[in-house]
């Protein structure tokens, strides 16, 4: 499709100026589009639905609808700073649905990872298109589709988790960032006003920490990684790291070996550090996190997190191994 094709006398936005007559230009097009209608989207809290409700909220207020499903997968403050952010900052409309339960029933007992993943998915999709049938009204739908999506794929996002809505809906799209490479849509997230933390997001996987909680998922050991990955998160923050490394976590095995604590045997789970740089995520390289740093995030996540007693880094590039331990 000819409107999916970057012209190319467009600009590379790098400034707050070409951010600012973007988003006029879209908020003018938005309101074209939709009229007096209503749009649905679903929000996740990444960069590219973020930036994408924002323009929407500065275009057409509460004709949007926003969803943000809490899997139960998210990293630790996440589904919080989507409520903080969108429903009391920007007092969008927003749905959230906390779904938890429902995601960690249907995983219980599962390992295989490739099935972790299906069913991550089809319940995603099940949880919106409930919410989107208990709406009366939408006639769109909002994507943070961004450019490398439709010259990677079929147009469609790709790992995106919506994947299906109710057959007897029919929602035409609104993709106001479709045509932007992804440092230009934080330009113009910046422009919008959000905040450092979730303009500038590292990649996080749809399947949320599911591939990262090795094995059968338990709620114990999915708390340990939430709380490992915050502790790994906050430390790469304050040493001027967080911006320099392209990809950095925390992956849990389902294996425990002996340690001790207080003097008694306790037998713990390992902390898995991976923290990788790449530019496409084709191949990756290993980040040299100083060892007096290792040492201090080993330190507070052994003696902060229950159930861990060991921590682990990751040396291996890929190829061989992915970025994800799945
Ligand atoms: P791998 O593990 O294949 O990961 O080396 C490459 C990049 O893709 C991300 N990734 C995913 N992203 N849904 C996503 O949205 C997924 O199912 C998924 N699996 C891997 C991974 O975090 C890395 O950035």
């Amino acid at each position: 499709m000819s409107d999916n094709i970057r012209p190319e006398t467009m600009a590379r936005i790098t400034t707050p100026e070409l951010a600012k007559a973007f988003i006029d230009e879209q908020v003018a097009e938005i309101r074209a589009q939709v009229g007096n209608k209503k749009v649905l989207l679903a929000l996740s809290g990444g960069v590219d639905s973020s930036v994408v409700a924002a323009l929407l909220i500065k275009a057409i207020g509460k004709q949007l609808v926003c969803v943000h499903v809490n899997h139960g997968l998210m990293r630790k403050g996440e589904s919080e700073q989507v409520i903080e952010v969108f429903g009391k900052e920007l007092d969008a409309n927003l749905i959230y649905v906390d779904a938890t339960d429902r995601f960690l029933n249907l995983l219980a007992g599962v390992s295989e990872p490739e099935k972790k993943r299906k069913i991550i998915g089809g319940e995603f999709i099940k949880v919106f298109d409930e919410e989107a049938s208990k709406l009366e009204g939408i006639s769109f739908l909002a994507q943070g589709t961004i450019y490398p999506d439709i010259l990677e794929s079929d147009g469609v996002k790709a790992h995106h988790n919506v994947g299906g809505l109710p057959e007897d809906m029919q929602f035409e799209l609104v993709e106001p960032v479709k045509l932007l490479y992804k440092d230009e849509v934080r330009v113009v997230g910046d422009a919008l006003g959000l905040p450092h933390a979730m303009v500038y997001r590292q990649p996080f996987p749809g399947p949320g920490l599911g591939v990262r909680c090795l094995g059968a998922i338990t709620r114990d050991r999915l708390h340990a990684l939430r709380e490992a990955d915050a502790i790994l998160r906050e430390e790469f923050d304050k040493n001027g790291l967080a911006g320099k490394v392209w990809q950095y976590f925390i992956a849990v095995p389902d294996m425990k070996s002996v340690g001790v604590k207080d003097g008694k045997r306790y037998e713990g789970w390992p902390a898995i550090i991976r923290a990788v740089n790449t530019t496409d995520a084709m191949s990756a390289t290993i980040e040299e996190i100083p060892y007096a740093l290792l040492h201090r995030i080993t330190d507070r996540i052994t003696h902060e997190v229950d159930g861990i007693n060991r921590v682990l880094l990751d040396l291996t590039p890929k190829p061989i191994g992915t970025i994800e331990w799945e």
